[in-house]
């Protein structure tokens, strides 16, 4: 089944990572090392070449590619695969000081000098020219070894460029966007307010720091924008390597970072063979607990896997033992690294790859973890936890290629997020969508349900509940497929700060949610109240033989209701016993409208509701369980992980312990930072 990320099966769970032996090309003897030390730990894979451009070409033209090509036979004849990147994350010095274009201006306007990593101008065309020369080079090199079963484009793409020629292609955009129509965009931007209408294209500036940063749909195009230049970026990396690969079908991929701000991720998913990201929880922080890092953790994995439901991910990097870059870099605790990897993989993953095998002696992230340590020796604390890691990878090597089939879906969508951020409304530190979308999932998961995370532009009929939060910017035709689902039979959740603008951030006209999603719902909602962090209110819930009151944080929207159902009022304030929580039978479906926003612990009770409305089985998940299922050809896998500090009984299990090749059946107990694969 594995053909679905590598075009071919590989029989295994990848367990690799980023690996530089081009910082040690004169220590044939640590090279040496490396190799034996991987095979050690159960390392199957090795990323290379993600800054290796001053290597290949240490000069304009010069190329020196043998060494690679030495590297991947080598780790071939060990049973390493390789994953290669392009090495476009950063530049040669020469480059920058021959071509200056190719360096990043910021938002001031000022232009960056040489230095660092991922701060490229994206519009380039020295730069394009420049990546096209070396990617080709590499595909002609090594483009056909039967060692490479991926290509990873560039590094961790982000940033954003306001140079002149990033400017000019913006106009270029904006032009297509409002069919030529400088009338279009005055009228969607509403740019009379405040004297900023525009005459033409040329007039339009990037919304620099010290500029126009007062229209809204001007902000929101231009990361719209960003994220439009990230993808053709990569179309042309994509194009170079495959040009140059003869009848070579690697897949290709490159490394996202989970919920980043700057980029729209599907606008490039569409363009990958698979998606693959980059994995760094502040394990053992001070303002949450385990339980809820890995919670975290497991939404960020499916908001990736969303983006490519068919299909397994990738974890490309996580840090075996810490990281350099935070605030504060803390050790992961003993059996942290192996139950996390259990996790990623129970989430979708086909791969535990880490960022790095071994430290770098220097520079900025030799301080960074990885398998092999200065210390240089395979008896280290995180040595030996990677290689068991590298163990429990093996046996689960019958998983890979397996999927999920989940019945719910929670909506989450990045030009939203961005909407809601960029409107001046609101608490300024209390709209938290992502975090939001965060909480609703993670509640999901404790009735045995996993979610999948998917935009409004996707098949909707693959699901019995959709759960939408904080849908700010409802977008054209969306809440007649809306209407559709629930006409056809599903039920939805709406929450508060819904349907109040477009998609070019115009408010709607009659009632909020606009574009006749209200009819759907039967209420408008009149008026939003933002609560300071210390004021109260509540919603009484009296439905279904319940009396219970959910406490309100943060926003409380006042309701028309027209024809719906109430299911809830407000305990406290001058709309004291209004309706706060509603519902309307439309079609063979429901339409449920939650106008305030619960605190998490509180949002329980609304969504047992909801999986019963959907007729969706509650699982009975023992409190500090996190529970996954992955569905393969011929078997099911069920994964628990005890992320509590106690040990937990679980009973009604029945299955093969994929670890241990034992049947159980009834009961077991699983201790903290413990896991069980079971395949029924
Ligand atoms: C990112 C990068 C890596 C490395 C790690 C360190 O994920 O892609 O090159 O810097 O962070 O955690
Ligand atoms: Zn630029």
């Amino acid at each position: 089944m594995n053909e679905y990320v590598f075009g071919k099966t590989l029989n295994k769970i990848i367990h690799g990572g980023d690996y530089n032996p081009e910082q040690w090309l004169d220590w044939p003897d640590v090279l040496q090392k490396d190799i034996e030390y991987m095979k050690e730990a159960g390392i199957n894979e090795a990323t290379l070449g993600v800054f290796s451009w001053a290597m290949y070409e240490p000069g304009e033209g010069e190329f020196h590619l043998d060494w690679l090509a030495q590297i991947i036979d080598n780790l071939y004849k060990n049973g390493i695969h390789t994953i290669l990147a392009t090495p476009s994350g950063a530049r040669p010095v020469w480059l920058d000081n021959k071509y200056p274009e190719v360096m990043r201006v910021d938002a001031n306007g000022n232009r960056n000098r040489h230095g660092g990593r991922h701060n490229h101008c994206m519009s380039s065309e020295k730069y394009r020219e420049k990546v096209r020369i070396i990617d080709g080079k590499l595909a002609e090199t090594v483009g056909n070894h039967p060692g490479l079963i991926m290509w990873h484009i560039s590094n961790e793409f982000g940033g954003e460029c306001f140079c002149d020629k990033c400017k000019t292609k913006f106009r270029e955009y904006l032009r297509e966007r409002f069919h030529n129509s400088i009338d279009e965009l005055n009228h969607e931007w509403w740019t009379t307010f405040w004297s900023a209408r525009y005459t033409d294209f040329e007039e339009i500036d990037p919304p620099y720091n010290n500029g126009q940063t007062a229209v809204m749909g001007l902000n929101l195009e231009w990361k719209r924008f960003t994220s439009r230049n990230y993808s053709d970026f990569l179309s042309v990396e994509i194009d170079a390597i495959k040009e140059h690969s003869g009848n070579a079908k690697v897949p290709i991929t490159t490394n996202f970072m989970g919920r980043y701000y700057g980029i729209d991720y599907r606008v490039l998913a569409k363009k990958l063979d698979a998606i693959s990201w980059d994995s760094y929880p502040a394990f053992h922080n001070d303002h949450e607990s385990y339980q809820d890092t890995m919670m975290t953790a497991a939404f960020d994995n499916a908001v990736m896997r969303g983006m490519k439901k068919d299909k397994p991910f990738l974890l490309m990097e996580s840090a075996p033992g810490l990281v350099n870059w935070m605030p504060f870099n803390k050790l992961k605790r003993p059996g942290v690294h192996e139950q996390f990897a259990v996790q990623t993989i129970a989430c979708g993953s086909d791969s535990v790859q880490y960022f790095q095998m071994r430290k770098s002696r220097g520079a900025a992230e030799q301080f960074h973890g990885a398998v092999i340590d200065h210390i240089g020796t395979n008896d280290t604390r995180v040595f030996k936890e990677v290689k068991k890691t590298g163990e429990t990878i093996r046996k689960l090597a019958e998983v890979e290629g397996s999927l999920k089939n989940n019945e719910v879906a929670i909506i989450f969508e990045w030009d939203n997020w961005w909407a809601i951020d960029g409107a001046g409304a609101f608490g300024r530190s209390t709209k938290k969508y992502d975090s939001t979308c965060r909480d609703y999932w993670v509640k999901l998961m404790e009735f045995g349900v996993e979610a999948d995370v998917i935009s409004t532009s996707d098949e909707l009929n693959d699901y019995k509940l959709i759960i939408i939060p904080m849908l700010f910017m409802l977008k054209d035709n969306i809440a007649g497929k809306l209407v559709e689902f629930v006409k056809k039979g599903g039920i939805v959740l709406i929450t508060y700060i819904s349907g109040y603008v477009n998609e070019n951030c115009l408010c709607y006209q009659g009632g909020f949610p606009g574009d006749g999603l209200h009819e759907l719902l039967g209420v408008i909602s009149e008026e939003i109240d933002t609560l300071y962090p210390s004021d109260k209110n509540g919603i009484r819930i009296t439905y279904k033989g319940m009396d219970t009151v959910l406490e309100v944080k943060d926003y409380a929207e006042i309701l028309r209701v027209n024809d719906a159902q109430i299911l809830g009022t407000y305990t406290e304030d001058f709309y004291k016993d209004t309706a706060a929580i509603t519902c309307k039978n439309y079609g063979n479906g429901k339409a449920y409208y939650q106008a305030a926003r619960c605190s998490a612990d509180d949002l329980s009770d609304l969504i047992r509701i909801l999986l019963e409305e959907a007729g969706i089985c509650i699982k009975d998940i023992p409190a500090g369980i996190e529970y996954h299922k992955r569905i393969g050809k011929n078997a099911t896998y069920e994964f628990y992980l005890n992320l509590s500090t106690n040990s937990i009984e679980l009973s009604n299990i029945d299955g093969i312990n994929l670890m241990t090749g034992e049947h159980i059946s009834g009961s077991m107990s699983l201790g903290s930072r413990g896991y069980l694969v079971l395949k029924d």
